[in-house]
């Protein structure tokens, strides 16, 4: 049986990406410190015994030696980060050390043990502001935030790696992800988790703007999927990859859905917008498409539908 190691497991995008993989019937060692990741996330990968967590810090490497050394693994899904924009501004010495210098760590521990896969959680974010919409890889990328710094220095230290020792490495640039785990309690929360946290407590949702800003929201199901597949099936060549729908939804039109599953909560309230957001965000996903046959299966409407309920059950019409 093949065992793979993923770091940030327990967080939102971790948590769905182990379940995935247990269910191809593959072992899995899920490495979180807990930063902003929760136990909760981890339930139903622990009622797997293919599953093992350890608390640990993924840029410790001594401790992660430590797991290489008694695991031979497959390949490793590197999503553990400091993930908020925001305090990347507050805390670039931290960004540093979470965001690159680990992600630098457990690239060289892949070489060292002969792991020949690492994907890597990279970030739309790294495009920052482009003259024309959608974000195409061959993109010159224009980082506007020490986040997006880390991320796209991150990928071409392990593209490096990759060109120099022959590692695998497979950078996914996830665009706005979206699903149930997300943490609504931050205000760096993905705006869909607060939108939702909202609706259910028959709040009004306040929109920054006039609601016609746009982002390419996807399914955190089809990221665990695309994560999955790049990870365990290969075929990807080692380089840079969107992981988007290639759909563009404004809030406005994420509204009207809601309103539909939640008729009795108050009109949306609008304020000014705010300072340093983008207005559209859209990408190409034909990169992955071509070379994995991978496309993003969950239609809006049924996501946002089964955010709203907590559950998989029918899907509504998108409005
Ligand atoms: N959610 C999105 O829309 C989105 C978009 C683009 C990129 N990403 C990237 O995807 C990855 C997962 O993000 P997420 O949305 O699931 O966030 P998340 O906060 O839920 O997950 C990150 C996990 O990493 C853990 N972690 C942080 N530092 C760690 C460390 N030093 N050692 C071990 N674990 C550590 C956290 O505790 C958490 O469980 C991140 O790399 C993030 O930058 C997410």
């Amino acid at each position: 049986m093949q065992t793979f190691l993923v770091t940030g497991a327990a967080g939102f995008i971790g948590s769905h990406s182990v379940e995935w993989l247990l269910k191809q019937g593959v072992r899995v060692i899920g490495v979180d410190n807990l930063r902003t990741g929760r136990l909760e996330n981890l339930v139903v990968a622990h009622t797997s015994p293919d599953f093992e967590w350890v608390n640990a810090d993924a840029g410790d490497e001594t401790a992660m030696r430590i797991l290489f050394q008694q695991h031979r693994f497959a390949g490793v899904l590197h999503l553990a980060a400091l993930v908020s924009v925001p305090e990347s501004f507050h805390e670039p010495a931290l960004n540093y050390r979470i965001n690159l210098a680990a992600a630098d760590s457990i690239a060289r521990l892949c070489l060292e043990f002969d792991c020949k896969r690492l994907v890597f959680a990279s970030s739309a974010a790294v495009y920052g502001v482009v003259a024309s919409l959608p974000n195409r890889e061959s993109d010159l990328p224009q980082p506007q935030s020490p986040y997006a710094a880390a991320k796209l220095a991150a990928e071409v230290m392990l593209l490096g790696y990759a060109a120099s020792y022959g590692l695998e490495a497979v950078c996914l640039r996830y665009f706005n992800v979206y699903g149930l785990r997300q943490d609504p309690a931050s205000p760096y929360s993905g705006v869909l988790s607060i939108f939702t946290d909202r609706f259910r407590h028959g709040l009004p949702v306040i929109v920054h703007g006039d609601g016609e800003q746009t982002r390419d929201f996807i399914s955190v199901r089809d990221v665990a999927r695309a994560n999955g597949e790049v990870l365990t099936r290969g075929g990807v060549a080692s380089g840079r990859y969107n992981v988007c729908t290639g759909r563009a939804i404004s809030l406005n039109q994420v509204l009207a859905i809601y309103r539909e599953l939640f008729p009795n909560t108050p009109p949306a309230e609008y304020a000014a917008a705010r300072v340093g957001d983008i207005r559209h965000s859209l990408g190409d996903p034909g990169l992955l498409r071509n070379r994995l046959e991978f496309n993003a299966k969950i239609p809006f409407a049924q996501g946002l539908y089964e955010l709203a309920h907590g559950e998989d059950k029918k899907s509504v019409v998108m409005a």
